[in-house]
């Protein structure tokens, strides 16, 4: 049994330059990471500097030499998200999970496949109407293949987009940018995808685009119904073989996910804004959706996250753990991704978004006889 020996939180910034919360037990790192199109449900956020001076004062009392027990810690920083916001809840609870992490020995060996997000626009900046164009490596045999496979593929894009006499950026999540129109992206990147082994996936962040009951698609001004928005994702799965589509429908729109979802059984149908980490909206989404999103902050705690996942798993929901858009170099979300067994880590490819990556790395080539998760 170790008890809280030092507690201290302070202000860093993150990958936006927007300042967000640190927090230090015991000399071990936690910090929070922030969402640009966060969902109406998740657990709201206060300024860093008030969820710093909280902890340095009155969680500080309450904590300091308690047994460190992720648990009993969370339960606390559950009742208090409303002072210190789900980005101090956060900040704290992953110091605790990374001091017992570093305490602890013995690993999982089952590794998640990187879902890589290549090619952006919406919230994270981009012309594109299509928040997240993503790459998995279905077909590697190992995680440093997988990235081999993801990366060769990010730097192939690139070059065609240029070749083609583009301008090519990169936005908050590292992914590349182009004035394009998402088709033709589609279609470049679709024999791309194919001979890198790479199966595609989208976040469409349907909520960001949801104006008056209908989707805007700012690149062709155009406005589609409920019906006609599945009619083009339907389209798009159909088309590009999509493995994968997160948030198509509106945050709330649990039967417009079913509907896509009876039409396409062997795609993820994924649910992000929609469930939020929260159990309670996990078990509206039963049999709505075949994946999640699991990102820790929107719920506020590390103990609140597993209980989602574990939920996930007997509802038969894929988790997909996540980074947010607005990052640190803080990789606790890969080791919970190892050790809570998610399937699939959503993250970014290029940028200070490696730190995922390089922290699965590190843990691949430390682990006996590691393995890559079924997907
Ligand atoms: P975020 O969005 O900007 O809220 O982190 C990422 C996502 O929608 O998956
Ligand atoms: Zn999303």
């Amino acid at each position: 049994m170790t008890n809280i020996e030092s507690i201290h939180a302070r202000k860093i910034l993150d990958s936006r330059a927007n300042w967000t919360v640190e927090a230090e037990i015991n000399g071990i790192l936690g910090a929070s990471p922030a969402g640009a199109s966060t969902g109406t449900h998740e657990v709201p956020t206060v300024p860093a500097e008030v969820a710093c001076d909280f902890i340095n004062r009155k969680i500080k009392k309450a904590f300091l030499n308690h047994e460190i027990n992720q648990k009993e810690i969370d339960r606390k920083l559950k009742f208090l998200t409303g002072k210190i916001g789900s980005n101090g809840a956060i900040a704290t609870s992953f110091a605790v999970y990374n001091f017992l992490w570093s305490q602890n020995t013995e690993r999982k060996s089952v590794f998640p496949y990187p879902l890589g997000n290549v090619f952006g626009g919406g919230a994270h900046g981009g012309a594109c109407d299509m928040q997240e164009v993503l790459l998995c490596p279905k077909n590697a045999k190992t995680f440093p293949d997988a990235v081999q496979k993801m990366t060769d593929a990010y730097h192939e894009l690139k070059k065609e987009l240029k070749d083609i006499g583009l301008s090519v950026g990169m936005n908050d999540e590292g992914a590349l940018t182009a004035t394009i129109g998402f088709m033709e992206l589609m279609d470049i990147l679709k024999p791309i995808a194919d001979h890198n082994g790479c199966a595609i996936g989208l976040d469409i962040a349907a909520s960001e685009m949801y104006r008056h009951n209908k989707y805007y698609y700012k690149q062709k001004d155009q406005f589609l119904s409920e019906d006609e928005q599945i009619d083009f994702v339907n389209h798009l799965i159909k088309k590009y073989r999509l493995f994968y589509v997160e948030d198509p429908m509106n945050e709330d729109d649990f039967d417009g996910f079913s509907e896509i979802l009876s039409k396409n059984k062997k795609t993820l149908v994924c649910g992000d804004d929609l469930t939020t980490t929260n159990t309670q909206r996990i078990h509206k989404a039963v049999k709505k959706i075949n994946a999640m999103i699991v990102k820790p902050n929107q719920i506020g705690t590390v103990s609140q996250t597993v209980e989602a996942i574990k939920l996930c798993k007997k509802t038969r929901i894929t988790p997909v753990m996540s980074h947010r858009s607005g990052e640190t170099t803080d990789a606790t979300i890969a080791r919970m991704a190892l050790d809570f067994e998610s399937p699939i880590i959503k993250c970014g490819i290029a940028d200070m978004r490696t730190a995922k990556i390089n922290e699965l790395l590190r843990l691949w080539d430390k682990t006996e006889k590691p393995k890559m998760a079924k997907i």
